[in-house]
C-alpha cells in the first residue's frame, strides 16, 4: 500500500497526458486474432446467507430487471431498410457537416471532396458500432466474473440478470452491424488495453469499477448523444432500448461500491483513484479513432492533433464524461487524497458535471415519477 498517489507515468505509461505521440503508438499489432485471452487470478466466493433482500436497493434492481427484458431478435424493427450513405449524410447535415469545422489545409486530406468525406463518414461509423460492440462484450465478461466473485446473494442474481442483457447488447449492435452497415473494425488497442486489465484484477470491486462506473457511464452518455442525433429510426430504438438497461446496470455499480468503499482504508480507496483516472485515459484515447484515418490513407498524427482543437469536440469530451464525474464523486473518488481525481478529470477537461445527479440517484427518481425515459 501506497501513501501517496502514483505518479501519471506509472499509472498510465506516460508523462503527459495529452502526449498525442504514445497515445497513437499504441496501436493493435495483431488485429486478425480471432480469440483473446486473458489471464486472471481470483476468488469464486459462493455464499451461504441466502436471505433475499439483504440489500433492498440491489433487490428492487434486480426485480425490476426480470420485469424489463426484451428480445433483441422480435421487439426491434429489424426490417427497416438502412441506407448508410443517407443516414451518414444527414447525421452530418445536422452536426455542421463532415469536417467537424477543422482547417485542413496543406494536409494529406486537403483534397478531399464530398466523397471522401462521405466514406469517412461511413467508416467513422462502422468504427463507433464496432468499438460499442467490443465494450459490451467486454460487459458480458465483467458481469459473469461479478456472478462469480461478489460475496453478497442480492448482488449475484441482479448481475445475473445483466449477464443476459450485455449478451442481448453484443447480439444487436453485431446484427446490426452485419444487416445494415457496411463493415466490422477490430477492437481499438487503448479499449482492449482497459478491457484486458479490469478483468485480469483479483478484486471484485475493481470489476464493478471499471465496467460499471468507467466504461459503462461513458457508454451510456455516448448512447445518449448518438440517441440524440441519429435520424435513423432502428438505431434510435435499439438504442433507447439498449439505453433502458445501461442505467439500471450503472446504478448497480454505484450502489453497490457505495457500501463497499465505506469499509476501505485511505490507502485502498487511492488506488481506485488511480483507476478510475487510469480508465478514464484509455476512454478518452479510444475515441482519436486512429485506425479510421489510417483506413481512410490519410496520417493520423497529421490529422488529429487539428481534431482535438475543434472546441464543438472538446464539448463532446466532456459530455463523455458527464455519468462518470458524478458517480465517482457521490462514491467519494472525486474528493479523497486531497481532491486528487478532481485535478486529474479537470486536466483533461472531463470535470464538468459533477453536480449532476448520479446515476443511483438518478434511476431512483425515474422510478418513482414513471418518467424513466425509455422501454
Ligand atoms: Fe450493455
Ligand atoms: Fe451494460
Amino acid at each position: 500500500m501506497t501513501d501517496q498517489m502514483r505518479p501519471t507515468i506509472d499509472i498510465i505509461g506516460r508523462e503527459e497526458i495529452n502526449d498525442l505521440e504514445a497515445i497513437m503508438s499504441v496501436v493493435n499489432t495483431d488485429s486478425d486474432e480471432r480469440l483473446h485471452s486473458v489471464h486472471s487470478v481470483y476468488d469464486t466466493v459462493f455464499t451461504w446467507d441466502y436471505e433475499k433482500g439483504k440489500r433492498p436497493k440491489l433487490d428492487k434492481l434486480y426485480e425490476k430487471a426480470k420485469k424489463a427484458q426484451w428480445n433483441g431478435q422480435t421487439d426491434l424493427p429489424w426490417e427497416i431498410d438502412v441506407d448508410q450513405e443517407k443516414v451518414v449524410a444527414a447525421n452530418a447535415v445536422a452536426n455542421g457537416g463532415f469536417h467537424e469545422g477543422i482547417d485542413v489545409s496543406g494536409t494529406s486530406i486537403a483534397r478531399w471532396g464530398d466523397k471522401e468525406w462521405l466514406q469517412f463518414g461511413v467508416e467513422s461509423q462502422n468504427w463507433t458500432l464496432s468499438q460499442f460492440m467490443h465494450g459490451e462484450q467486454g460487459a458480458l465478461v465483467c458481469t459473469a466474473k461479478i456472478v462469480e466473485s461478489v460475496p453478497w446473494i442480492d448482488a449475484k442474481y441482479y448481475a445475473a440478470t445483466q449477464v443476459v442483457d450485455e449478451a442481448r447488447h453484443v447480439e444487436v449492435f453485431s446484427k446490426y452491424l452485419d444487416d445494415k452497415l457496411s463493415g466490422h473494425y477490430p477492437i481499438n488497442a487503448h479499449l482492449r488495453m482497459l478491457l484486458d486489465e479490469i478483468i485480469a484484477d483479483k478484486r471484485w470491486d475493481m470489476t464493478y469499477l471499471g465496467m460499471q462506473i468507467m466504461v459503462e457511464g461513458l457508454a451510456l452518455a455516448a448512447f445518449g448523444f448518438m440517441h440524440q442525433m441519429t435520424t435513423e429510426p432502428l438505431l434510435k430504438q435499439l438504442l433507447r432500448y439498449v439505453m433502458s438497461d445501461e442505467s439500471r446496470h450503472v446504478a448497480f455499480g454505484v450502489l453497490s461500491l457505495q457500501e463497499y468503499y465505506a469499509e476501505l482504508s485511505a490507502a485502498e480507496i487511492r488506488e481506485r483513484q488511480e483507476f478510475a483516472f487510469e480508465a478514464a485515459i484509455r476512454m478518452r484515447d479510444r475515441f482519436l479513432q486512429q485506425e479510421v484515418w489510417d483506413r481512410m490513407g490519410a496520417n493520423p498524427k497529421e490529422i488529429v492533433p487539428l481534431l482535438l482543437q475543434v472546441p464543438e469536440r472538446q464539448t463532446f469530451q466532456t459530455l463523455l464524461f458527464s455519468k462518470i464525474v458524478p458517480n465517482c464523486k457521490k462514491l467519494g473518488l472525486l474528493d479523497a487524497a486531497d481532491g486528487w481525481l478532481r485535478t486529474k478529470f479537470t486536466e483533461m477537461g472531463a470535470i464538468a458535471f459533477e453536480d449532476w445527479a448520479d446515476t443511483g440517484e438518478e434511476y431512483e427518481t425515474m422510478q418513482a415519477t414513471g418518467t424513466e425515459a425509455v422501454a
